[in-house]
């Protein structure tokens, strides 16, 4: 048995010589590995005489015992030491700034709805708001789409599953429905505008699958198309600050006004670059049109003594012109290089 001992004589000196964690694992292996010292000793105990053998069992047991321990303790003094090492050349300076180049901006959705909201506010708009998830009367029926009208087809609705009270249930397609409800809600005379997210099941360089609007109402007794002709004149010159910018309307069709239009701001496309403001030709910038008499009817408003106008737009559109944004898809790509570009400072 003296093989056991000087085994583990020789082993506690290596452990206690051992300075770092890599050479007590060596220890450890060529000890109580597979193929280690005290391994192998073990395994002569089967040739042993039944006497001896359990003798010389409980030897190499003990042998075991004590190197493991030994392994044991050694390791926590050498990981604590590691570990003190490895906070000396850690340590952070937590009194430095945060670091530059993580530095947020303002999304340019965000930095447009910003802008819309502050053109309206000085003309006397309120702001209105309603739910994404609507039902079809508000978003279609109540706009004066009946059922099976084919204007719905072009609006590539997501439906969502029915209500408990088999209500259809879908993604709003457009803002007008907060216009419906603010109707429901309220007594004319209204001025309001409306902002959010908007949902048509439709993907490419000009179309997500979710976009945003921006929509406006007007109701009162008097109001005619050359208040709609003044008003959006005002907004397009302020939002794009070009103050002689030229505009056009062309008759247009949407169920929920009569008459209908668009309106056209006057640009230039000369070599293949388009400059707002100038030159001949002309850009589609929004939707427009004098409230249907049956969408007022269907809010509870007298078409006989009240009208108005309404009109609306497509956020990313108006960002894309005013920023020179080429792709709408990029807008929800949360590329944090994107935003740095096209991104403002919340101080703008
Ligand atoms: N809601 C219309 C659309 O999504 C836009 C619009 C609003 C047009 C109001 C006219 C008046 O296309």
């Amino acid at each position: 048995m003296q093989e056991a001992q000087k085994i583990q004589t020789e082993a506690l000196a290596q452990i206690e010589a051992a300075n770092d964690l890599s050479a007590l694992e060596n220890i450890r292996v060529a000890v109580l590995g597979k193929k280690g010292a005290i391994t192998e000793g073990m395994k002569t105990l089967g040739s042993l005489a039944p006497d001896q053998r359990k003798e010389a069992g409980a030897t190499w047991n003990a042998v075991k015992d004590a190197v493991a321990s030994a392994i044991e303790s050694r390791e926590v003094v050498l990981k604590r030491a590691a570990l003190a090492e490895k906070l000396k050349t850690e340590t952070i300076d937590i009194s430095l700034p945060v670091k530059p180049e993580t530095k947020g901006a303002v999304h340019p959705i965000s930095q447009a709805m910003e802008e819309l909201l502050a053109i309206f506010s000085d003309m006397g708009f309120a702001l209105a708001e309603g739910p994404d998830i609507e039902d079809d009367f508000h978003n279609f029926t109540a706009l004066n789409f009946p059922p099976g009208h084919p204007a719905r087809e072009m609006h590539d609705t997501f439906y969502l599953p029915d209500a408990a009270d088999a209500t259809k249930r879908l993604l709003r397609t457009h803002t007008s429905t907060v216009q419906i409800r603010a109707m429901q809600e309220q007594k004319p005379p209204l001025k309001l505008i409306c902002m959010g997210r908007t949902y048509r099941s439709d993907y490419d360089m000009t179309h997500t699958p979710m976009f945003h609007q921006m929509e406006g109402l007007v109701i009162d007794t008097e109001t005619n198309m050359g208040h709609l002709k003044g008003c959006l004149m005002d907004f397009v010159r302020s939002y794009f600050n070009i103050p002689d910018l030229k505009v056009r309307f062309r008759p247009s069709f949407f169920p929920f006004t009569e008459p209908s239009a668009e309106m056209d701001i006057g640009c230039s496309r000369k070599g293949g670059e388009l400059k707002l403001g100038q030159g001949d030709d002309w850009l589609e910038i929004l939707g427009c049109g004098m409230v249907h008499p049956n969408v007022l009817k269907n809010c509870g408003i007298d078409p006989e003594k009240y009208q108005g106008f309404a009109f609306g737009m497509g956020v990313e559109r108006v960002a894309m012109l005013k920023y020179g944004i080429p792709d709408l898809r990029t807008f929800f790509e949360s590329d944090l290089r994107w935003l740095k570009h096209y991104g403002f400072s919340v101080f703008n």
